[in-house]
């Protein structure tokens, strides 16, 4: 690992009064998002402690390429620590995790790229947050790396950006909301998105084709990914069968047409993490789905039929191996680009929480955010769920959880990290109604 910086901080601010130079680092800084991330940290922090007058965040910028991360310096006119390391290499990364007490990833897919990484990290104690959509590989590192974990006290937390925050912090927040006017815990829950305007990019393809790629080498993932309790702990991962919209239907829930959503089966595992995590407070019925609101009428039906046969007609396509390649190298976008400034500012996500109690009661719950939601909104959630690791105040106490190992936000953060959200990364969790 080569690393360098013009100061030399030693204040004592990592885990348990652990001596940590850096507060926060962000590896795959130069990546399409972790660029993002790095405008955000710059907004919130400036360069923070890593100027003349200290006393900041003290924070770096990682990568496997130096010219790269210079010119991500260069671009933005700033001074920062870098530090390189390629992810295959286990000495650079424990150098790196052994001098931070907060490393964010952006560094995927992730099932290639982030194996390394997340085993250092449980071994020196550092906390760790990355944007991953890969349960099968999220369920491999917990099997591997859980118990580690616990014994070092670092706190790992998958799947920090539009997947799976919004649904993880939105189910949250409607349970809380439930208890506290109905009385009791909603047993049914849907997650409906309503509206939602953005891009996608190459990084985000590339690990989705990865998926395939992997499923194809490996069927027998195919039971993981299908599985919705696939991240709760070993020996609970079974339950009550889930819904699952899988094609256009008039919604129970919302009146609505809704088709499938394509990060439904990621998030929906998330959720089941926190509610296994919690003891299964919402009952051992709880049933949670994610789909796609299309309206109502026949214009509701002709677009949940258009985007359930897109959904149907890429999975086909990208199940097919030279297909898939084809479609990567010729019409998808590549890694290290995604949607325009522009794009990302004219974005949004608007989504509902269609709650229902045992007894018929009703809630019903908004979670929106004020840029796109893969990358504009992204990296403001994966940023200030990097910096409420560092906030002693942040740490969710409710329930008696965890407070080391495999995590999910809702688990780790729960409501201070919906406040930080609200406060700083342009989201809003609203309850629409009761009854
Ligand atoms: N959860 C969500 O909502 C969400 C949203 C957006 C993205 N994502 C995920 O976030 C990840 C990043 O997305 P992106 O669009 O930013 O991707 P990207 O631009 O393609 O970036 C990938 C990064 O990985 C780095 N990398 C690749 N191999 C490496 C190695 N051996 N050692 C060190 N670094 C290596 C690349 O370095 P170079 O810069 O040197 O090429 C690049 O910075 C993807 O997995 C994507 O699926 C998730």
């Amino acid at each position: 690992m080569h690393e360098r910086s013009d100061d030399n901080h030693d204040r004592t601010n990592g885990r348990g009064g652990v001596d940590r130079r850096f507060d926060v680092v962000v590896y795959g800084a130069t990546s399409f998002v972790g660029q993002l991330v790095v405008d955000h940290l710059l907004d919130r922090h400036g360069t923070g402690g890593n100027d003349a007058e200290g006393g900041g965040l003290r924070w770096a910028v990682a990568a496997r390429n130096p010219q790269k991360l210079d010119a991500l310096l260069t671009e933005r006119g700033v001074e920062l620590p870098t530090i390189v390391a390629n992810a295959d290499d286990r000495d650079a990364l424990d150098t790196m995790v052994a001098d931070t007490s907060v490393v964010i990833s952006t560094v995927g897919p992730y099932a290639l790229y982030g194996s390394k990484l997340v085993a250092a990290v449980a071994a020196a104690g550092t906390d760790y947050c990355d944007l991953t959509g890969e349960p099968h590989w999220v369920q491999a590192m917990m099997d591997a790396h859980q118990e580690q974990a616990l014994e070092t006290g670092a706190r790992i937390v998958p799947s920090c950006g539009f997947d799976s925050i919004p649904s993880d912090l939105g189910v949250w927040f409607t349970q809380q909301e439930a208890h506290r006017r109905l009385g009791r815990y909603c047993d049914r829950i849907g997650m409906r998105v309503k509206g939602s305007s953005g891009g996608v990019s190459g990084g985000t393809v590339a690990s989705g084709m990865n998926v395939m790629e992997e499923l194809a080498n490996d069927p027998s993932l195919r039971k993981v990914l299908g599985n919705p309790y696939a991240l709760a702990p070993e020996g609970q991962r079974r339950g009550v069968r889930q819904p699952n919209v899988l094609a256009p239907t008039v919604d129970e829930l919302s009146g609505s047409w809704v088709a499938p959503f394509i990060m439904g089966p990621v998030n929906s595992k998330v959720v089941h993490r926190t509610h296994a995590l919690l003891g299964r407070p919402w009952g051992d019925e709880f049933r949670y789905d994610e789909a796609m609101m299309t309206g109502s009428g026949p214009l509701g039906l002709v677009k949940a039929a258009t985007v359930a046969a897109g959904m149907a007609g890429m999975a086909g396509a990208s199940a097919i191996g030279p297909i898939r390649r084809q479609l990567q190298e010729r019409v998808l976008p590549k890694p290290g680009t995604g949607p325009d400034e522009a794009t990302r500012e004219a974005g949004f996500f608007n989504i509902r929480f269609y709650g229902r109690t045992e007894d018929g009661r009703t809630i019903t719950t908004k979670v929106t955010g004020d840029r796109d939601p893969g990358y504009g909104s992204t990296a403001k959630m994966l940023g200030e769920t990097a910096l409420a690791f560092l906030d002693p105040e942040a740490a969710n106490d409710s329930h008696n959880l965890p407070s080391a190992g495999f995590l999910t936000p809702a688990i780790a953060f729960g409501d201070a990290l919906i406040e930080r959200l609200v406060a700083h990364a342009g989201l809003t969790f609203t309850v629409l109604d009761e009854t």
